[in-house]
């Protein structure tokens, strides 16, 4: 059998999770004999990223001799016709070069099973194509099995898993399960889920899916609170006024009413992505970064977030109606493909959140997201309180605003911080400068995408990048008083595409005499 690694050389081999020590040569880097299934290979994140992904992992040489990768859908395809939909994908999609070699060394071990998720004959054939897998291709009964499926599925195919004797892991075969978000719609939903996926897979075989943990940037804030002194110091209520966590999409919804319409805004990103983010802004530092301490720090943190209130001066929610996207009009979310043209779907969503810790006491964190806002852009950014004392006159300072340390996620990746400086001349005025570091300009490194390093990372039994069933609850549950108030009280407000959302978000922070940043 051929090997898959074919750049010995290359300084992407050398890559590792930043959360294990890359001096510690016990630790596996490449993939160990393995396959995996993906269910709903046919959807578009499949697509869009996992396919490229694989491919991606393949061509850096991370994964093993003999990697088989199955497909499972509903589609009447044959092995090439799987093959012609991978590379098509792999094509549109993939960050690395394209090698013919590594392509035609992947796809030998493709295959594709077609089925429904509860049936039966299908699991049987998909148990008889992984046991002929083992056999020929060496991956060792060693499989992950990726539900890139509407979680009304999860317990069909978990069942199903289970039924035809997949799901069990031996002390010589692991089987481990990959879930993609959505998880749940509220805390009750995300519990019945965990009950359904924990009674097959035990939590220590679970992988769930949050991509954002996945980026460089998000790890980086990690390295930026606890490999340095310069920061910690301030990262404190003594100091800081508030945070404000905002991911902002140019992009609008259409194409993807099946999944958002009914979803919205807070359940798509705020309860993952959002407050995942908080929680590594907030958090404790670990004892150490195995998955427990990490997972345990994040626990703590996220048991101590609640919405702040009265919920109609702290929250905001909109819908966006069409305007002008840069040079481009577009239309309104109830004019988008399959859109109810009544839908009542929020396409933004903030509020406001407080940490009880004597870290945070008294300091709002306020998360915001839309879709069509007028640029892409994710950041953390903590806002300074005024110095204490200003020896200046009161004119010299006054164009000059709070100082800010800006964690910049997406695009520009990087870190900023503001704070005022004199003007050269013969005056003494203050105002604002930047100090900006800048992955791009700093190492020539790639960053590789999120999705090669969790399914690597999932692969390799690594469970750092992924939230437990608790971190989930957690998060429904810090979540569902705002959601639920939603229901109760009213529409979201509108906001015209390629703005910065609705009137009430400015008013939610304006109201504490605080500003939004323009990122
Ligand atoms: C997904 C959301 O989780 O993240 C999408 O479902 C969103 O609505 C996407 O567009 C954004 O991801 P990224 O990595 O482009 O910021």
């Amino acid at each position: 059998m051929s090997e898959l690694h074919t750049d010995s050389d290359s300084p992407e081999n050398n890559w590792v999770n930043p959360l294990r020590d890359p001096h510690d040569k016990r630790l596996p880097r490449i993939a160990g004999p393995s396959g995996m299934v993906i269910f709903g290979v046919t959807g578009d994140l499949a697509r869009r990223k996992l396919l490229p992904a694989v491919y991606d992992l393949a061509n850096r040489g991370l994964l093993p001799a003999g990697f088989t990768l199955i497909g499972y859908g509903r589609r009447e395809w044959n092995k090439e016709e799987f093959e012609n939909y991978v590379l098509e994908a792999v094509h549109a999609g993939a960050r690395t070069k394209f090698r013919d070699h590594v392509w035609e060394r992947l796809a030998e071990g493709m295959h594709f099973v077609r089925g429904n998720f509860d049936d039966d004959a299908a699991f049987d054939t998909l148990a008889d194509t992984l046991a002929e897998m083992n056999a020929t291709r060496g991956t060792g009964g060693n499989w992950a099995y990726y539900l890139s499926v509407p979680p009304d599925y999860f317990a069909d195919v978990c069942h199903q898993l289970q039924r035809s004797g997949l799901a069990e892991s031996r002390d010589d075969a692991w089987r481990r399960v990959i879930i993609e978000k959505p998880f749940g719609h509220d805390q009750s939903s995300a519990k019945k889920l965990n009950e359904i996926v924990n009674a097959v897979f035990p939590e220590k075989s679970v992988f769930r899916i949050d991509h954002y943990l996945g980026k460089e940037t998000v790890q980086n804030i990690m390295a930026l609170r606890f490999a340095n002194q310069l920061f910690d110091p301030m990262w404190s209520a003594h100091y800081v006024d508030h945070v404000q966590i905002t991911m902002a999409e140019d992009i609008g919804l259409g194409g993807r009413a099946g999944y958002y319409d009914g979803i919205g805004a807070a359940r798509d990103v705020i309860q993952n992505h959002l407050i995942q983010l908080l929680a590594l802004v907030a958090m404790e530092e670990p004892v150490s970064f195995s998955p427990t301490e990490l997972q345990a720090e994040k626990i703590k943190v996220l048991r101590a977030t609640k919405p702040v209130y009265p919920l109609a001066k702290t929250t905001a929610r909109g819908q966006y109606t069409a305007g002008w996207q840069g040079s481009t009009w577009v239309p309104g979310l109830r004019d988008e493909e399959g859109f109810d043209p009544k839908s009542t779907t929020e396409t933004f969503a903030a509020c406001t959140l407080e940490i009880s810790s004597r870290r945070w006491a008294g300091v709002p964190f306020y998360l915001r997201t839309g879709k069509r806002l007028g640029r892409r852009v994710t950041e953390i950014a903590l806002v300074f309180k005024e110095a204490p004392h200003q020896p200046f006159a009161e004119g010299m300072t006054s164009a000059m605003g709070n100082n800010a340390v800006v964690i910049r996620v997406q695009p520009d990746e990087g870190v900023l911080m503001r704070f005022g400086s004199k003007v050269p001349g013969s005056t003494m005025e203050v105002r604002d400068v930047n100090m900006d570091f800048s992955y791009s300009e700093a190492f020539t490194e790639e960053s590789p995408e999120a999705y090669e390093r969790l399914i690597l990372d999932a692969l390799l039994d690594e469970s750092s990048l992924f939230p437990t069933n608790e971190e989930v609850e957690l998060s429904w549950e810090i979540l569902d008083p705002v959601l639920n108030y939603w229901e109760e009280h009213g529409l979201p407000d509108e906001y015209a595409a390629g703005t910065w959302g609705p009137e009430s978000a400015e008013k939610m922070v304006e109201r504490t005499g605080r500003h939004w940043r323009r990122p």
